[in-house]
């Protein structure tokens, strides 16, 4: 499994998004995480699609968006156009339309990914995997979603495990406190797509902080 390292563009300075990401991309980052909350299912209100399409005029990374909104359905049309890559929807807001979901995503050209919060069995997001028409990427949220900068919740690592020994070969992410002093935990219990918001902007040399994070994910990796 490829380490994808994806800075959260979320602790970015907003007002200059297009040099952000490209200082972000300079410093070694594999994707660009793009948090879009609609201020409902998080109370907090962040970026959609116009956003994501004036990125793109500036870019050609990999948007990997992760939808933290009520109705992920609604979005799918206008990120499609804008120009995401990948498009992850939260479990607990798709439980009547995950299969809809899953084709209209990939029919718009994008990635389908499923994101569950920490209180959310894993199991929830088996059938979704298993499906005949799958999504490609599980995100395990070791944070309440809403907010950057806060404490990593080791406990969601069984997830991760559980996912990791049931599917060898899924793109398997982690979104919240990660960094340095937290990265072991995840990459040791199969995680191979980190995102990581205040850890790496915040850093003297995020260059530095990206590096370590692929070094711990590729050591892991290759002990398998
Ligand atoms: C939280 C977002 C995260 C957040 C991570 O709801 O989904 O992507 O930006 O930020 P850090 O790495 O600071 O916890
Ligand atoms: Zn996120």
């Amino acid at each position: 499994m490829a380490a994808k390292i994806a800075p959260s563009m979320l602790s970015s300075d907003f007002g200059n998004l297009a040099s952000e990401a490209e200082r972000m991309l300079n410093c070694g980052a594999d994707w660009l995480h793009m948090d879009i909350m609609d201020g409902h299912f998080v109370p907090n209100l962040t970026i959609g699609a116009p956003v994501i399409e004036s990125l793109r005029k500036h870019t050609k990374a990999y948007l990997d968006c992760h939808l933290m909104v009520t109705n992920p359905l609604d979005y799918v049309e206008p990120l499609g156009k804008s120009g995401a890559s990948g498009f992850t929807f939260h479990v607990e807001a798709s439980k009547d339309n995950w299969q809809e979901l899953i084709r209209r995503i990939k029919s718009k050209g994008m990635r389908p990914g499923v994101a569950l919060k920490p209180g959310t069995p894993i199991e929830e997001v088996y059938p979704l995997v298993e499906n005949e028409n799958p999504v490609e990427m599980v995100l395990v949220m070791t944070v309440e979603p809403g907010f950057g900068g806060q404490k990593f919740m080791p406990e969601t690592m069984d997830k991760v495990r559980a996912l990791r020994k049931k599917y060898p070969s899924l793109d398997i992410e982690v979104d919240g406190g990660l960094g340095p002093s937290t990265i072991h935990a995840a990459a040791s219990a199969g995680a191979n797509c980190i995102v990581a918001g205040s850890s790496v902007f915040g850093a003297a040399e995020p260059a530095q902080v990206i590096s370590l994070l692929r070094k711990s994910v590729n050591e892991v990796q290759e002990n398998i």
